[in-house]
């Protein structure tokens, strides 16, 4: 029996690929799963519950988890979603800003998952400008991160936006001592695939098949080239050792 599983896709602010790795997560998750439940921590601008709202196997939620001033009311919302879910995983798509209202409750949301057996997981998109710079330092102490265990936590480069070099944790003081995962997080190119690409709705897999959008036979061998890159690096994390693939028949009954 596989343990349910929570997965936050966080990340440093604004546009550094955290809905993006999410979608991966989604598709991958169905894929070997069976079964995945969303929550989109953006509720103004749900860019992963829209594309998955008519998708099979996909169960969608939207709140707003950076509730300036109510985190409290944020969190318990979240526990709520988390408890009542029967999928075996969630993945939290973290809006620009969580980490006020995640950050602080962070402690309390890894007690509600210890207490329903769930595993809480994460992945940390990291980012390239000079703001960045101590935000996964300052969430591994006190924070999200903190509460993750190791084996559970990636921290990830979306090189999309630079190569490896150019993201200040590369350097943080606090690196060397960071216990987890840290990997590359592979680029979608050229830009115009990735532009068309996040016009679709449904899984990302599905626009290697599909005619109707446009996309050249070149186009879409890069798409599924990078979504094979992508899921060899969120699979241990995803499905650690001892997940069995097995999805059981216990369900639709
Ligand atoms: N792996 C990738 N390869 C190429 N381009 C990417 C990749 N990931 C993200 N991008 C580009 O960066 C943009 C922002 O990505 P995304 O929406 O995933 O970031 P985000 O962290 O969720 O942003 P926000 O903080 O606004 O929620 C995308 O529209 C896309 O153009
Ligand atoms: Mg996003």
């Amino acid at each position: 029996m596989n343990m349910k599983t929570v997965i936050f896709s966080h990340g440093d602010k604004g546009g550094v690929g955290k809905s993006t790795i999410a979608a991966v997560m989604v598709s991958r998750i169905v894929d070997r799963a069976g079964h995945c439940a969303i929550i989109d921590g953006d509720a103004k601008t749900p860019d992963l519950y829209n594309r998955y709202a008519e998708t099979p196997g996909v169960d969608v939620h939207a709140m707003q988890i950076n509730y300036a001033g109510a985190a409290s009311v944020a969190m318990n919302q979240l526990a709520e979603l988390v408890e009542k879910s029967d999928s075996p995983f969630i993945v939290i798509n973290c809006p620009a800003a969580a980490g006020d209202t995640l950050d602080e409750l962070a402690g309390m949301f890894s007690e509600v998952c210890a207490m329903m057996d769930v595993r809480m997981a994460a992945t940390y998109a990291l980012g390239t400008k000079d703001e960045c710079a101590g935000s996964l330092a300052e969430s591994l102490k006190n924070g999200l991160m903190s509460f993750v265990n190791e084996k559970d936590r990636m921290v990830l480069y979306p090189v999309f936006q630079g190569d490896q070099s150019t993201f200040p944790w590369e350097k943080d003081p606090a690196r060397p001592d960071y216990r987890g995962g840290e990997s590359i997080f592979p680029k979608l190119e050229p830009q115009f695939v990735m532009q068309a690409l996040e016009k679709t709705t449904g899984h990302l897999s599905d626009a290697v098949s599909r005619t109707d959008i446009g996309l050249t036979l070149y186009a879409r061998v890069s798409i599924k080239h990078w979504l094979q890159d992508a899921a060899s690096v969120l699979d241990p994390l995803l499905f650690p050792s001892g997940w069995n693939d097995d999805r059981g028949d216990d369900d639709d009954a």
